[in-house]
C-alpha cells in the first residue's frame, strides 16, 4: 500500500516523506511524483496539490490535507469524487492561532502602530485607549480555531463576539448565526477577526459592504484565507478611513508578489502565512494516526465534509 506525498516544495516534500516513513512502516512513502504504479496508492498526503495529480489514483481511500483548511485540495478541478478528505488539525495549531490572534488584537487595541510611529519622531505621547472589556472585539468563524480565538480575548476581557453559520455557544463570548446575525455581529466591532474556511459563501467576504457595516476605525485581521478579501476594497476602506489598520496573515497570490500595495502601507501588517503553521513533527504524528485509524476504521475526528467545503 503506497502513501503519495505532495507539496509545492520538494525539499519539504522529502522531509514528510521521511517522517511518514517512519511512523507508518507497513505502508510505502514515497513522494507523488516518485509513484510507479498510481494502483497501488491509497492515500495521499498534501498540500496544494496541482490539477490531475489525485486522479491518476484509482484507488485512493482518503486524501490528507497538510492543514485544517482543505479548499486547496476543492480546488483542484480534477479531483476525484467520493474520496474522503481528513483535516490536520490539533492543539498545536489551535494554540500557534491564539497567540497570533492575541498578539495582534492587542496590538490594534493598545495602538502599537501610532505608539511606534510616536517612538520614531522621539515623541513622549501617551496613547490612552479604553480597557478590553470596553472594546468589542468580533470573531468570524467558530470552529476549532476560532472558537478558541474567541475565547482566548474574552479570557482577556474583550467585550467578545462570535459569528458561525449554525451558531455556537463558546463561554464568554455572545454568538451569533447565518447570515440574518451578520449585520448585528458586526456593528459595534472594532477588531474583527477572520477565521472562516474558505467557500463558495465566504469568498470575498472582506468587502466593503462589510467593511461599511463596521465603526469607522476599525481593524481588521485576517488569518483564514486570502481570497475571503478583495484587496481593492480594503485599500479604498484604508484611504477613506473607514479601516484604520489591518493584519494579513494571507493572501489572494501567495507568495505576496513583490510590487504588491500591501508591503509598503504603514496601516497594514503582512506576515507571511504563518499565523499557524502545523509544526512538522507534531503534523506528521497526527496524519499517520489519522491514516491508521481511518484504515481500521473507515473514519477518524478530522474527516472534512467536501459538500459544504470544510
Ligand atoms: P472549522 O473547524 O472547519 O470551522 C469553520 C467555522 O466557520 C465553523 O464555525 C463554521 O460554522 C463557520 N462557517 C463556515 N461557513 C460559514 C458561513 N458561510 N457563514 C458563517 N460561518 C461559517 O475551521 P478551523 O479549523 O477553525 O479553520 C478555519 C480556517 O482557518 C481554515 O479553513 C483555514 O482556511 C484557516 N487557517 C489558516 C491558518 C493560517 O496559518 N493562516 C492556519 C490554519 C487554518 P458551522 O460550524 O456553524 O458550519
Ligand atoms: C493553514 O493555512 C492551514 O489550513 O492549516
Amino acid at each position: 500500500m503506497t502513501v503519495a506525498v505532495y507539496l509545492p516544495l520538494e525539499e519539504k516534500t522529502h522531509w514528510w516523506v521521511e517522517q511518514l516513513s517512519a511512523l507508518l512502516p507497513d505502508h510505502e512513502v514515497v513522494p507523488l511524483d516518485a509513484v510507479s504504479d498510481p494502483g497501488t496508492v491509497r492515500y495521499a498526503v498534501v498540500w496544494r496539490p496541482r490539477t490531475g495529480d489525485l486522479a491518476r489514483f484509482a484507488a485512493l481511500k482518503a486524501i490528507v490535507s497538510i492543514g485544517a483548511g482543505i479548499d486547496h485540495v476543492l480546488a483542484d478541478g480534477a479531483l476525484p469524487a467520493c474520496v474522503p478528505i481528513i483535516r490536520t488539525t490539533g492543539r498545536d495549531l489551535t494554540q500557534r492561532m491564539r497567540e497570533y490572534v492575541a498578539l495582534h488584537v492587542l496590538r490594534h487595541h493598545r495602538d502599537m502602530p501610532r505608539q511606534l510611529r510616536a517612538q520614531a519622531e522621539r515623541d513622549w505621547h501617551a496613547i490612552v485607549v479604553p480597557v478590553a472589556p470596553n472594546r468589542t472585539v468580533g470573531v468570524m468563524g467558530l470552529g476549532n480555531l476560532g472558537a478558541a480565538a474567541a475565547e482566548t480575548l474574552a479570557g482577556l476581557g474583550f467585550a467578545t463576539r462570535g459569528w458561525s453559520r449554525r451558531g455556537r455557544d463558546v463561554p464568554g463570548v455572545e454568538t451569533f448565526a447565518g447570515a440574518e446575525g451578520l449585520g448585528a455581529f458586526l456593528s459595534g466591532c472594532e477588531i474583527l477577526v477572520n477565521l472562516l474556511p474558505l467557500t463558495a459563501d465566504t469568498r470575498g467576504i472582506l468587502d466593503r459592504s462589510l467593511f461599511d457595516k463596521l465603526p469607522r476605525g476599525a481593524c481588521v485581521i485576517n488569518c483564514a484565507r486570502g481570497p475571503h478579501l478583495v484587496d481593492d476594497d480594503l485599500l479604498a476602506a484604508l484611504d477613506a478611513g473607514q479601516i484604520k489598520q489591518a493584519t494579513l496573515d494571507v493572501f489572494n497570490e501567495e507568495p505576496l508578489p513583490a510590487k504588491h500595495p500591501f508591503w509598503t502601507r504603514s496601516d497594514i501588517t503582512v506576515t507571511p502565512h504563518v499565523a499557524s503553521q502545523i509544526d512538522p513533527g507534531t503534523g506528521a504524528r497526527l496524519i499517520a494516526k489519522n491514516i491508521r485509524t481511518f484504515e481500521v476504521t473507515g473514519a477518524c475526528d478530522d474527516l472534512a465534509d467536501a459538500e459544504r467545503g470544510y
